[in-house]
């Protein structure tokens, strides 16, 4: 939530803070806002509304300087607005600050501020701490220095954040520091970035710090160094070097992010895979947690927690693990898990799932049960993230970077880690070699099945175009398709805005049929597996009430044609990679109705693509 970047160096800043910020922008896309620092001149621009509208007001008025900060806002306090986007000033105008994150305690800070005579220009928090950090700086009794005044700042305020600042009295000097949101140091030849993550920094730099809670960052005279925010203490890290390609950051000849991501599937889940069979065996190498399956095959209980999208995998997680190694799985909503007295010791395993790495419920919710004593295990995406290294062990999706809002590649990847997982557990818990390699030959086909999906794309965008005007949508699935029903309706409300409900087809009797008439599609995921006989009955109740029926199948047969009003039918496979196959079809729909509404795909109102916020 919220994109920040930075630069120092021989380079105008101005193209390359641009270039960040629209790289970011998937972070928050309600504001966005440029400082720079000219020869002891501090000068700042910002404007509510996406990043091309801050481009057209710079090119008019010709700002430029030799170190500079910028950031593309998801509004937590206070609308957005031009008063309202970052960076925020000082009274002075001297300092300039950017920020990601809450100041929690900013009400009471301010109060206090105010109390001094300091006036508020904006509704944020963020503009409590550069007025207090301005205050210590040029009006406490020990002058401290800028750097100490930012340290004793942040020893003040009670939050998470990211921050990077300037002042116009240290023109040569950059300042970051963090506490719960994520910055990354990009360091180069004479030149150095910050950033919230990579994706800025790749074009300039591989070698790259990743910093960690309570360390600040000061870049002057081309040298950096890092310290704790409290006690100073030097901090002396290794860089790492970002495997990270231009082209997997741009759209290249797709419209929109999110479908070259979903196109992205047809070699994605195979990358997910790769080096990760022994098909001979059955069974799968997960290197990551190697060390671990003994604990895992010996806990009393799996929790599995995340957010959103991620929660879904995990749902569909706990059915495949239950099935394969008949060990205890939980899933829960990271956010609720966090704060309940969950059962938790240390024969406990916790597996957070996270695209991003950096979803502040999901990284609260392992630090809880690393505090209890689990031990816990990590699917992210993004290597270097938070949850990626607070961790005990982990496995990456390998995916690449998901840049649209709505995670397509991200969920696919985290299903096909889930359901390696699970048959590994399985094959130590008595699984067939036969069962595993009939699983894993499934799994090797997916690239032709997602090529043959995306090959029916006219069907599917026929579906929409006879759809997109309904106001409510309903899906349903049964069993392990039942999640991919949530996940279906979830897409379709991120970036379509049409209200969509997931429900186990059975469920539907005991209420949202009430909601079912001509105006109202609901789609039924329904293979040819034990369930065909029940879903087909629910088809049946919806014709009844004359529901439009849209039915996924991987065999379509006389009554499905009958009954439905549009079949989309999928190549056959394993009843546990329909799951994968089945999504790519739910996402392309989302998608092609999105694009008959008119709506901003990749960017949908209101959302933000990490939410490193409570
Ligand atoms: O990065 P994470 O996987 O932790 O993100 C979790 C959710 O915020 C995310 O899946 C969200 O629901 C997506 N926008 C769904 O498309």
């Amino acid at each position: 939530m919220c994109g920040i970047v930075s630069y120092i160096g021989p380079k105008d800043p101005v193209p390359i803070l641009l270039k960040g910020l629209r790289r970011l922008e998937y972070r928050g896309y309600d504001s966005a806002g440029i400082a720079l620092i000219n020869k002891n001149n501090l000068q700042c621009l910002k404007k509510a509304g996406k990043v091309s509208f801050l481009e057209s007001v710079i090119d008019d008025s010709a700002i430029n300087g030799f170190c500079g900060i910028a950031h593309t806002r998801w509004a937590t306090h206070g609308e957005p607005s031009d008063i309202n986007a970052h960076p925020h000033l000082d009274l002075k105008k001297k300092i300039a600050l950017v920020h990601n994150g809450i100041i929690e305690n900013y009400g009471a800070v301010k109060e206090v501020l105010k109390k001094r005579g300091i006036s508020f220009t904006s509704a944020t928090d963020s503009e409590v701490l550069v007025q207090l950090i301005s205050e210590l700086y040029y009006n406490s009794k020990e002058k401290l220095s800028f750097e100490d005044a930012i340290r004793a700042a942040l020893q003040e305020v009670v939050g998470a954040y990211g921050i990077v600042v300037i002042c116009e009295d240290e023109p040569g000097k950059i300042i970051a520091a963090r506490m719960g949101s994520p910055l990354v140091l990009g360091v180069g030849e004479g030149e150095f970035l910050i950033a919230s993550d990579a994706s800025p920094i790749v074009e300039h730099t591989r070698n790259v710090i990743y910093l960690d809670d309570n360390e600040l960052v000061s870049i002057k005279d081309e040298k950096f160094s890092i310290s704790k925010i409290d006690s100073k203490m030097i901090v002396n890290k290794t860089l790492t070097k970002i495997d990270l390609t231009i082209e997997e950051i741009e759209k290249g000849e797709f419209p929109h992010f999110m479908l070259k991501e979903i196109h992205d599937q047809r070699h994605s889940i195979s990358d997910t895979m790769r080096g990760r069979f022994n098909l001979d065996d059955g069974t799968t190498q997960l290197g990551g947690i190697a060390d671990y399956f003994a604990n895992i095959l010996s806990a009393s209980r799996i929790y599995i927690t995340a957010c959103g999208t991620s929660w879904h995998a995990g749902l569909i997680g706990k059915h495949l693990i239950e099935e394969y190694s008949r060990v205890p799985v939980h899933v829960e909503y990271a956010s609720e898990f966090r704060y309940r007295n969950a059962i938790i010791d240390n024969n406990t395993i916790i597996i957070a799932i996270s695209q991003s790495g950096e979803t502040a419920d999901t990284l609260a919710a392992i630090r809880k049960a690393k505090e209890l004593g689990a031990l816990t295990l990590g699917v992210c995406n993004v290597v270097g993230s938070t949850i990626a290294r607070e961790t005990d062990a982990g496995i990456f999706t390998h995916t690449g970077p998901e840049i649209g809002v709505a995670s397509t590649k991200a969920f696919t990847a985290q299903l096909t880690i889930l359901i390696m997982l699970a048959l590994k557990l399985g094959r130590k818990k008595g699984v067939s070699r036969q069962k595993g390699k009939k699983l894993i030959r499934a799994l090797r086909h997916i690239d032709q099945d997602v090529s043959s999906i995306l090959n029916i794309s006219k069907k599917i965008k026929k579906v929409a175009e006879s759809t997109w005007k309904a106001n409510n949508f309903l899906y349903l699935g049964r069993g392990v398709n039942f999640p991919v029903a949530l996940e279906g309706a979830l897409k379709l409300k991120e970036i379509s805005y049409i209200h969509a409900e997931g429900y186990p087809a059975a469920e539907m009797k005991h209420g949202p049929i009430a909601l079912i008439d001509e105006n109202m599609p609901v789609v039924f995921i329904a293979p040819q597996d034990e369930s065909f006989p029940k879903i087909l009955a629910n088809i049946e109740e919806v014709k009844a009430r004359k529901g439009i029926i849209i039915t996924i199948t991987d065999k379509i047969n006389n009554s499905l044609k009958l009954l439905s009003d549009h079949t989309l039918v999928i190549p056959k496979t394993h009843k546990h990679v329909f799951p994968i196959t089945c999504s790519v079809v739910l996402q392309m729909l989302a998608y092609e109705l999105a694009v008959c509404r008119d709506c901003e795909i990749d960017q949908p109102r209101n959302l933000a693509k990490s939410v490193t916020v409570e």
